[in-house]
């Protein structure tokens, strides 16, 4: 596991949308596996920025998501296909039948979720498993106590997790209490993750997921255990890590990141011109 600590929510978002970038234009035929939530807002805004602005082609991938709501249909605005056809396939040139989410109105959830199983399975895996994390600790939907193990099935939302999203549904009265979630076991065979945690309500729960025990009580420490497995914070989220400052050295002079930080420090978090503005003031 690598920790990158980025000064920004905004920068740790660009950081990540951009190792999605590299995926899309390294590999023939990319597949992603995609995350909902607060925190992806940014990321996909950028990714659909870099589509407009850049011309980043979507147009090979397969995409599959992480959970849906059980209960929820496609035109429900609270579904999570909702939001990513909000928030990304609408914005890309990506084909629609190549994006995949759990249907949470199948008739036979257990089926669906062996279907959804062997449709990543089919598509080879994720090259790129994009995760946030939730306040207890769960990737995708996978509450306390998933096995490592675990495969794409039916769980029950755990309160802290009905407590994190009521908000969204007007009201914990209002929310789903199941959903399908791809599993933790599922996740774990991802080429690579990428972890993104931002907002200082995530810094308890970033620092036990990265540097606490290896728990089934806190599923995102299996990813400990991942070869390939980059936790994006912004500085609130990283606040409670202990070896900030090794991880912060390991950014600044790893030739691996070199590429990510020189475009960093041109953007100067998302002020393009400042650099330039600086430069001239001080020659
Ligand atoms: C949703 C998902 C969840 C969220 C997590 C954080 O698809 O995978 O694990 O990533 O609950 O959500 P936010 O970003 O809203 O804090």
């Amino acid at each position: 596991m690598e920790v990158v600590i980025q000064s920004s929510a905004r920068a740790a978002a660009d950081l990540a949308a951009r190792l999605i970038a590299d995926v899309l234009r390294e590999k023939h035929r990319p597949v992603l596996g995609l995350a909902t939530g607060r925190t992806m807002e940014a990321v996909y805004a950028r990714l659909a920025a870099m589509h407009s602005e850049d011309g980043l082609n979507f147009s090979g991938c397969e995409t599959f998501n992480l959970d849906e709501y059980v209960g929820l249909p496609a035109e429900n605005p609270h579904s999570y296909r909702h939001y990513m056809n909000h928030h990304l396939f609408s914005k890309v040139n990506v084909y629609l039948r190549n994006t995949h989410l759990p249907d949470g109105v199948a008739a036979d959830l257990d089926a669906e979720c062996g279907r959804y199983e062997q449709l990543i399975a089919h598509a080879g895996g994720m090259d790129l498993q994009l995760l946030g994390i939730g306040r207890n600790g769960h990737l995708g939907f996978n509450e306390p106590l998933s096995s490592f193990q675990s495969r794409t099935r039916v769980v029950t939302l755990a309160p802290e997790t009905i407590r994190q999203n009521a908000r969204l549904f007007g009201g914990a009265e209002n929310m789903p209490r199941q959903a399908i979630t791809v599993g933790v076991g599922t996740i774990l065979e991802s080429r690579r993750c990428v972890l993104l945690a931002t907002g200082s309500d995530k810094a308890d729960i970033l620092a036990k997921a990265v540097e606490g025990p290896i728990t089934s009580m806190v599923s995102a420490t299996a990813l400990q255990m991942h070869p390939d497995c980059v936790v994006i914070a912004d500085a609130a989220a990283a606040s409670r890590l202990k070896e900030g400052d090794y991880y912060r050295a390991m950014f600044a002079s790893s030739p691996k990141w070199a590429k990510y930080r020189d475009a960093a420090s041109q953007r100067l978090d998302g002020h393009p011109n400042e650099m330039l503005l600086s430069r001239g003031r001080n020659t």
